[in-house]
């Protein structure tokens, strides 16, 4: 099955039972999200710009800055957002005033949920069918998968650091447990939840946008949580047209996905490297990770996975080890993302009380390397340039990937 991307829409109306009713009549539509409510005129304009709804319904008699002034403004300095005018009998010279300002529709009040639906579904359709690239542009989440073929590199403990450190910044993310054996984020957050990517799947035939999202976890950081199931045994009920649905599904609610892994190849984690726009492939300083790190890189080639999508984060760094962090960057011919520090104490004391080291230690050296991963990938703040070609070769390093 495949999901038309959501609307969402924002109602302007000082009237609280006007927007609670418009509420109601939208609730259980998988197609019509509302994002926020405005209870007047600069309210609108406001949540305008910080929620970027597709669509406003607009009341026009609302206290400090009516709603055609605010049509006439959205209309300049956002076209991109629909307004469809709610009004009552007798405002048809408002009415024409609206549609000459940029209004799509109007509906007269009372109307009906089906009477709203359909406004709102026209608008949108209508604006949209030029513009197919559009919602892929504009409401997509960014996908970050964290991989390994190596078990215990850190792939759950940065996954979930890393989801907290956005949702914290007020980036809606949500992070999933892709580790359906064993995951560990529930434990790693210290949540007992009685929900998780199994109740999706249980009845097939009930896949749709509404069972998903009843099935998300909330952590009080902010962050949303897709888990993994309460058992090993249920895993295989997953199945990759599954995730792909679920995927693309939840797109167009977050700005941020993360998905953690476990360390193998199969046919599921090549669900979500399908779906992924950006693999942070992980690496430490032992030569087993570097076998195997660099094993991953050949496999994602043969099998023709697009690898500008990788990027290299050596976790676990540390000295005088026989193996430096740019060994590794000229055996594996990537130039290093992102590089987080040892720190054992910070990171098993988090673990052991279920609280992310991104909130109990926010002045670690860990912490910092979240927020320095973090400001590589936020928007307006692109990837530094890679970090220059290195010198020394060390005896191992020939050995492991040759001269
Ligand atoms: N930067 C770090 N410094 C010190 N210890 C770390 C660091 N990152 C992770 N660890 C520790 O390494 C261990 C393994 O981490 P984690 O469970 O995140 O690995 P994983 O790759 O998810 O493992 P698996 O493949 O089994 O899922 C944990 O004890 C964790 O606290
Ligand atoms: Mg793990």
């Amino acid at each position: 099955m495949s999901f038309k991307p959501r609307i969402k829409v924002l109602i302007a109306d000082d009237m609280v039972e006007l927007r609670s009713n418009v509420r109601r009549m939208l609730t259980g539509n998988d197609n019509i999200q509302v994002i926020g409510e405005a209870n007047d005129g600069e309210e609108a304009l406001k949540l305008a710009k910080e929620l970027n709804p597709h669509l406003i319904l607009m009341d026009i008699n609302m206290p400090k800055i009516d709603g055609l002034r605010v049509t006439e403004i959205l209309g300049k300095d956002r076209p991109d957002i629909q307004v469809v005018i709610m009004s009552i009998q007798g405002e048809q010279e408002y009415l024409r005033r609206a549609m000459k300002a940029g209004a799509k529709d109007f509906l007269t009040k009372p109307f009906s949920g089906t009477e709203l639906v359909e406004s709102i579904q026209n608008a949108f359709n209508n604006w949209i069918k030029d513009r197919p690239e559009y919602l892929q542009q504009a409401s997509k989440a960014q996908v970050f998968t964290f991989f390994a073929t190596k078990g215990g590199v850190g792939k759950t403990t940065l996954a979930t650091n890393l989801a907290v450190c956005l949702a914290s910044k007020g980036k809606k993310t949500l992070l999933i447990d892709g580790s359906f054996q064993f995951g560990d984020v529930a434990i790693t957050l210290n949540l007992t939840p009685k929900k998780n990517f199994y109740h999706i799947v249980e009845k097939e035939e009930e896949l749709s946008i509404s069972t998903i999202e009843k099935n998300i976890t909330k952590h009080s950081s902010g962050l949303e949580l897709l888990l993994a199931p309460h058992e090993p045994a249920l895993a295989d009920a997953i199945k990759p047209n599954h995730i792909k649905t679920v995927l693309e599904c939840l797109s167009t609610n977050y700005q941020f996905i993360i998905i953690d892994t476990p360390p193998k190849i199969s046919e599921i984690e090549l669900a979500f490297l399908d779906k992924t726009d950006c693999v942070l492939l992980l690496a430490t300083l032992e030569i087993s990770s570097l076998k195997n790190t660099k094993i991953c890189l050949k496999t994602f080639n043969d099998i023709s996975f697009d690898t500008t999508k990788i990027k290299i984060v050596l976790n676990k760094d540390i000295s005088n080890v026989g193996i430096s962090p740019k060994d590794l960057e000229e055996g594996l011919q990537i130039p290093m993302f992102a590089v987080v520090p040892m720190d054992s104490e910070t990171a098993q004391k988090a673990l052991n009380t279920g609280e992310p080291f991104f909130i109990k230690f926010p002045n670690s050296t860990l912490a910092k390397a979240m927020e320095a991963i973090a400001s590589k990938i936020l928007p307006g703040e692109p990837p530094k340039p890679p970090v220059g070609k290195s010198s020394a070769i060390l005896k191992i390093k020939d050995l492991l990937f040759g001269a």
